[in-house]
């Protein structure tokens, strides 16, 4: 029996999970790998059979504490196509709603032995505190206004099928940048790729800051100067339930920072027009364009799919 008195051998510390927690912490090749896999699982959303079971057996926990359509069905969807088992819980409709904290919710699930959480948290760095604390890798489904990143992962793939390469584009970025994870990731994911990119918003909603954050970034409160010549016009939510003070006039908003179809002929041919949705059709973006040729913004919650089977995969493989 070894006495108090006697060194313990140290106790290597275990791995950190890979999670997948922001596109800052990845490198061009590793979203490049991600991408290429995402493509490779494109054609199967139209076979009549859908499911690649190269997960079967493993346990997929999404866990929302912030609404959402498209992040949460699409990773559901993305385990089940892997054949993995998928368990989707809102806090609304868990012991959250009767007071329960965050790390106590995430030990109760940590305790039924999930392979994986998926999580969406209105505060920036949740996920990231969890990582520290549980054995299990936690995907970034949204955190704050931080980062968002297989919603940039979706953007790019969704990119990558119209335009061939990121290198050398022309991409505006319109709207509150300030409140938007969506911007972030994106900021993050196309200064890996030599993207001219062009942050446009109302003042109030567009921090200088963000200049630092990639190289090739200007900023501009034009929307007709950042659409010029765009390869991608890439519209924003009004993040309003972000905004503890209205940052700019409502009814002005359109009127200023609506894309119309105006807009669109200020842009390169063949340009582009995306948003992560949910849209706000006569705030954002006017219908007619939402639903023209130009517009892929279902093409990108389709890709939504293929990019988060590649991202179950990567971390569960
Ligand atoms: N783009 C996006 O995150 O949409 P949801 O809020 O519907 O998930």
């Amino acid at each position: 029996m070894s006495s108090l008195t006697e060194p313990v051998p140290c106790q290597p510390r275990p791995a950190q999970p890979r999670g997948l927690l922001g596109i800052a912490e990845l490198d061009r090749a590793e979203i490049e790998q991600i991408l290429d896999r995402a493509k490779s699982f494109q054609p199967l959303q139209n076979q009549s059979f859908k499911r690649v079971d190269t997960l079967r057996g493993k346990l997929v926990v999404n866990l929302f504490f912030e609404a959402s359509t498209r992040t949460r069905i699409s990773f559901e969807i993305a385990a089940k196509r892997l054949g993995a088992d998928a368990v989707s819980i809102s806090a609304a409709g868990s012991s959250v709603s009767k007071g329960e904290s965050l790390v106590d919710t995430l030990n109760t699930l940590a305790a039924m032995r999930p392979d994986a959480i998926v999580m969406r948290h209105a505060a920036s760095g949740a996920p990231h505190f969890l990582q520290r604390h549980l054995p299990i890798p936690i995907v970034n489904a949204g955190d704050g206004t931080h980062e968002h990143p297989t919603q940039a992962l979706l953007d790019a793939r969704t990119i990558l099928d119209y335009k061939q390469h990121l290198d050398g584009l022309r991409i505006a970025i319109i709207g509150d940048i300030a409140h938007s994870r969506v911007a972030r990731s994106n900021i993050h994911l196309l200064g890996k790729f030599g993207v001219d990119l062009v942050l446009c918003g109302p003042a109030p909603l567009l921090p200088r800051e963000l200049r630092g954050m990639a190289p090739g970034i200007t900023l501009t409160p034009d929307m007709s100067e950042a659409i010029r010549n765009a390869d991608v016009i890439m519209m924003l939510r009004v993040q309003l339930e972000r905004q503890h003070e209205a940052a700019f006039p409502a009814s002005e908003y359109f009127r200023f920072y609506g894309l119309r179809l105006e807009h669109t002929s200020l842009a390169k041919r063949g340009a582009i027009v995306m948003h992560p949705g949910p849209i706000n059709r006569g705030r954002e973006i006017a219908s007619e364009v939402a639903d023209s040729q130009s517009s892929v913004i279902l093409n990108q919650v389709e890709n939504g799919v293929a990019v988060r089977m590649a991202v179950l995969e990567r971390i569960l493989k």
